[in-house]
């Protein structure tokens, strides 16, 4: 058996073990892990052994086959929530530039619904609130009249508590071009919030993407990014079709940079642009 030796004294995880590990992941979130991440399973979960007073992987993984709770702090603790503002920038000037006027000649008294479906730590979201209420104070009367709503989902209890919080180390500052950040931000003592207006249009709610999910509406338009780059193809074809079915007619999908559809779904969408898809008009 072969172990990933540890340098710093604590517990050891062996090849059984991390795999025993790598299918409780999947089966809770559908995440894949490669054998290269054994280092930084075994890096991330020391701090779990340590605080449930464990002294090996194999009482740790006996706790977790039966302790829900420990199980979802598991998750969270091997998720990678890395993200910032204004990521791909060229999906908010496609919203700004070209969804924001075909919503505006649709004429629908509907909410315009824009779900953030692998949150993180609400970067993605309050980009999206800042780039509709746009970058003066004329323009944002579009989005507190149409009633933007912005639903903000991740698996990660700590990320979607983020969400809520809606606080930021000076750092995010930088990401966030004037006239946006001078409008849509407020100082803190440690870094900054978002404004009010921006905040208020966020609903954040914790959301396994692969469980059911609750809604009867559909969105006009969905971010999925950076996440389906963690799935197999098969957790992937599963959930790009659950997606397209969750968008408008006319509606725009939202990718990650490095991601490509793994199944014929793809077939359906228009592209529209680098890593963005339209549903047709006629697809219910
Ligand atoms: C790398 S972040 C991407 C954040 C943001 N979408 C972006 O592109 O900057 C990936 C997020 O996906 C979440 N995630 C991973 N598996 C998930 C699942 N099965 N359901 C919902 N969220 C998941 C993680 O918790 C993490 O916050």
């Amino acid at each position: 058996m072969s172990y990933i030796s540890p340098i710093d004294g604590g517990a050891e995880l062996s090849t059984a073990e991390f795999q025993a590990i790598a299918a409780i992941l999947h089966q809770e979130a559908r995440i894949s892990l490669a054998p290269q991440k054994a280092t930084l399973v075994r890096s991330r979960l020391a701090k779990r052994l340590r605080a449930r007073n464990l002294t090996s992987f194999g009482d740790y993984i006996a706790l977790i086959r039966r302790d829900t709770a420990e199980r979802k702090i598991m998750v969270d603790a091997l998720t990678t929530n890395h993200t910032h503002f204004f990521r791909e920038k060229h999906h908010f000037d496609h919203l700004v530039e070209e969804m924001v006027p075909y919503w505006r000649t649709r004429g629908s008294r509907d909410p315009i619904r824009i779900w953030s479906s692998a949150s993180s730590s609400g970067e993605e979201v309050y980009t999206t609130a800042m780039a509709l209420l746009g970058r003066d104070l004329r323009e944002a009367q579009w989005a507190k009249s149409a009633h933007v709503q912005l639903l903000a989902t991740d698996i990660n209890a700590d990320m979607v508590a983020a969400v809520r919080r809606a606080e930021y180390g000076k750092a995010g500052l930088e990401q966030i071009p004037q006239p946006y950040r001078k409008l849509w931000t407020r100082e803190t003592k440690d870094g900054f919030t978002i404004a009010p207006e921006a905040r208020d249009m966020v609903t954040p709610t914790q959301l396994n993407l692969f469980e059911r999910w609750p809604w009867r509406y559909q969105f006009d338009a969905i971010f999925c990014r950076n996440v389906m780059i963690y799935f197999n193809d098969e957790a992937k074809a599963e959930l790009e079709m659950r997606l397209i079915n969750q968008l408008l007619p006319g509606g725009v999908l939202y990718i990650g940079h490095s991601e490509r559809f793994a199944s014929n779904a793809r077939t359906f969408m228009i592209p529209c642009g680098h890593t963005m898809y339209r549903k047709p008009e006629d697809m219910r």
